[in-house]
């Protein structure tokens, strides 16, 4: 007996006609990203195991339990990237842009790895498009790249998603801060499950992002790191939220925000969809600034901040729009007989060098299932030809969707009509 094969667990095949959803969602990012002067990278899908435990910490869920991590052949240790920022620093600094421009502005799209606990919108092939800038510390830079989530995700029609903002502060102001919630947390030791009690000792300020409900209205009490932000952090944070309100872009304030990644300086943010469709997994997109991540790295000081959507939850959110955004033929050609499949071939070959979207049906066959895939096609019309068609060289243009008379073309006008009814 043969085997039966299966993708791996947790990873999907994107097939039609739902892909459709999938290619409008990156096509319209494109296009704005375009807009904001973005430029896309591609960087390798694999990178040393070394990038990511640096990059997004040790003691976060994803390098401590998600990570795609093996030996290659060479017995170096490799792994999947969980996310995009690590692999786009490290080509930053590769390619030693700080020398060529002063400011750098990337953005990529492509699948991520993370060994996650499978349910609606979480999987373990995933895909991101994220988008980095470079250079800049200024406020100007984080309201920047929040205003065009929220530009996209308007082009796309999604309007119930919320832009939650917060600070964690940076390296001068955090320190006190995990102290004081690592003593708050301690004060109720005996409510922490073993895990917690682990994430305590490593890194508290990990509690926050924890997704254990018995711990929920613990944190709901805990300490605001806020309240002990120092006037640096206080005043680009306050820059933020007033140029958010200049702009009209609307956002919430969330203290508990602390995101899954080390890497974060000051601004957080995330895009929390209202949609049910998507369960808990409502975050359709995060990210923040990572004002030391670069030199961290090994690269000069470079203050930087990005975000990354989930292309999965966004496409989730849009299904219902999948029908009205299939892709539809111009022209189904059907064929009578076989001098006239010879001219159905000869034709589509001219119409498509022409630019027009046309298809037939290559086995030929019976009218009536040539008919029957014309419909299936979704094409706006047929056209049928046989031996008076041929000895006239004109046809029937039948409209295959809309309530439209049919109409007489010559062949030798079919492009210019067909280009004049699209
Ligand atoms: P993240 O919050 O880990 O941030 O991921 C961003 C988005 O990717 C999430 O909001 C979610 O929509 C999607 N996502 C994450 N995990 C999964 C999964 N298992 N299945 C489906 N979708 C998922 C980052 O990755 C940062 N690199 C963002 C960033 C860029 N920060 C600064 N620059």
């Amino acid at each position: 007996m043969s085997q039966k094969y299966a993708a791996v667990k947790g990873m999907n095949d994107l097939l039609p006609p739902d892909i459709a959803v999938w290619q409008h969602v990156e096509r319209t990012a494109r296009k704005t990203l375009l807009r904001y002067g973005f430029h896309e990278i591609r960087t390798p899908i694999v990178e040393d195991t070394a990038l990511f435990v640096r990059s997004v910490g040790e003691g976060t869920d994803i390098v401590g339990k998600e990570m795609y991590t093996f030996d290659d052949k060479g017995g170096r240790s490799i792994t999947l990237r969980p996310e995009g920022t690590a692999s786009a620093a490290r080509a930053y600094i590769e390619h030693a842009m700080h020398q060529k421009e002063a400011v750098t502005r990337w953005f990529y799209m492509g699948p991520m790895f993370r060994y996650e606990r499978m349910k609606t919108g979480r999987y373990r092939q995933f895909y991101q498009l994220g988008v980095e800038a470079y250079g800049v510390a200024e406020p100007a830079q984080d309201v920047e790249v929040m205003e065009c989530v929220m530009h996209w995700l308007q082009e796309l029609g999604l309007k119930d998603v919320k832009l939650q903002v917060n600070s964690l502060g940076d390296e001068t102001c955090r320190p006190a801060f995990a102290a004081r919630v690592k003593e708050y947390f301690e004060a109720h030791r005996e409510q922490l499950s073993p895990d917690a009690l682990e994430t305590l000792s490593k890194n508290p300020l990990r509690l926050f992002d924890s997704k254990e409900e018995a711990l929920k209205p613990l944190i709901a009490k805990a300490p605001i790191l806020f309240d002990s932000l120092d006037d640096a952090s206080r005043n680009h944070f306050t820059e933020v939220t007033r140029q958010l309100s200049m702009l009209g872009v609307p956002y919430e304030l969330n203290p508990r925000l602390v995101r899954g990644l080390d890497y974060y300086t000051r601004t957080v943010f995330e895009f929390i969809a209202a949609d049910p469709v998507l369960g808990t997994a409502s975050a359709v997109g995060g990210g923040g600034r990572y004002d030391n991540l670069i030199s961290e790295l090994g690269g000069p000081k470079t203050p930087a901040v990005g975000f990354a959507m989930g292309l999965d939850r966004l496409a989730l959110l849009l299904n219902g729009r999948s029908d009205a955004l299939q892709h539809r033929p111009d022209l189904f050609l059907v064929s009578v007989d076989a001098a006239a499949h010879d001219e159905v071939m000869r034709l589509a070959r001219s119409l498509r060098h022409q630019g027009l979207a046309v298809e037939f049906d290559a086995r030929a066959g019976s009218v009536k299932s040539q008919m029957k895939r014309a419909d299936k096609s979704r094409a706006m019309y047929a056209l049928v030809l046989g031996e008076k068609e041929l000895a006239e060289q004109k046809g029937n243009l039948k409209p295959m969707r809309e309530e439209l008379p049919a109409r007489e073309v010559q062949l030798e006008d079919l492009a210019r009509v067909l280009k004049g009814l699209g």
